[in-house]
């Protein structure tokens, strides 16, 4: 049954010249039928330059709406509509226009995780890749950070020449993981490291041995020594580690990480999307030129 679902979408995305692009924290299924799987940053550079015609984009609704405003001679596909994050709903157009009326001449960094009509009233973006390069690459020394504020905070530690002014926003997911919990996991696998998500508290982010984005995880967990691993991030990180790294261990720092919409796309949700090519996500073209400024910028800062 899984097969014939696979074989369907695999003819599916073919016969429409499509790409199917998923989110590390993906269900497994889908993680597996996809062509690309990557990081905010990298799934934002593969929506970019993708030569196909339509692009399935298996994650939430900031993604695929990235991948629209780059790509606006492309189709956008985000099999589940309602598939959004509680963090990019956290800020408003109005509050931030808000804020920046407070702060006059004081640049805009916004992570990714935002509408596109937030990331329209911003400077730059940034991931949690390269967020502290993006905020080196500006001169001024004040920035408004917008809307994560335990990233924010997290990478604040490495710029102590810039000034940081914090939109209050937070990953529901991220912030379940108590500090409580995972001293628990620690006095558990003495033996083990902690490896957390910027998204996470600053007091669990303190107490990681890396704190790095997705995609760093896997080659953080790759190149380490060490055998055993305690991930402090979504668990749909766990199928490519474990995959990519039969000799090692790795424990779910708390159970409450799962994001619900994360979760929410199916392979019978891929492959009716792909039959009806619904749902399609646009971007009206006044937000897209303003939102897709600020991504460029945030593409154009180098990586290394
Ligand atoms: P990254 O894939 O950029 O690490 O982002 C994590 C996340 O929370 C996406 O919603
Ligand atoms: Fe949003 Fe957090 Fe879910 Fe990512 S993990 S989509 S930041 S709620």
């Amino acid at each position: 049954m899984t097969r014939d679902v696979h074989s369907q979408i695999k003819e599916l995305l073919k016969s429409r010249n499509a790409v199917l692009l998923a989110h590390n924290y993906m269900r497994d299924e889908v993680q597996e039928i996809a062509d690309i799987t990557g990081d905010s940053l990298g799934l934002s550079i593969e929506a970019s330059k993708t030569g196909a015609d339509v692009i399935v984009f298996c994650g939430v609704h900031f993604m695929a709406e990235s991948a629209a405003i780059l790509s606006p001679d492309k189709t956008v596909l985000l099999p589940r509509s309602d598939a959004g994050c509680p963090m990019a709903d956290m800020v408003s157009v109005e509050g931030l226009k808000e804020l920046k009326a407070r702060y006059p001449g004081v640049p805009v960094v916004t992570y990714v995780n935002s509408s596109a009509e937030v990331k329209a009233c911003s400077d730059i973006c940034c991931t949690s890749a390269n967020a502290i390069k993006v905020v080196k690459s500006l001169q001024e020394d004040e920035i408004i950070f917008v809307p994560d504020r335990n990233l924010g905070r997290w990478i604040a530690q490495f710029l102590p020449e810039k000034r940081f002014i914090y939109w209050e926003g937070y990953c529901p997911s991220h912030e379940r993981m108590t500090l409580s919990e995972v001293l628990q996991r620690k006095a558990e696998h003495p033996d083990a490291l902690f490896v957390c998500h910027p998204e996470s508290t600053p007091e669990v982010s303190a107490l990681a041995d890396h704190v790095c984005s997705t995609s760093g995880m896997y080659e953080w967990c790759r190149k380490s020594a060490a055998k055993k691993f305690i991930i402090g991030t979504e668990p749909g990180i766990l199928y490519k580690l474990r995959l990519e790294n039969p000799d090692k261990e790795f424990i779910l720092a708390s159970e409450a990480l799962v994001c619900p919409n994360m979760k929410l796309t199916s392979l019978d949700d891929v492959l009716s999307s792909l039959q009806s090519m619904t749902p399609v996500i646009a971007v009206s073209e006044n937000v897209r030129l303003k939102a897709k400024m600020a991504l460029e910028r945030m593409l154009a800062v180098p990586r290394d």
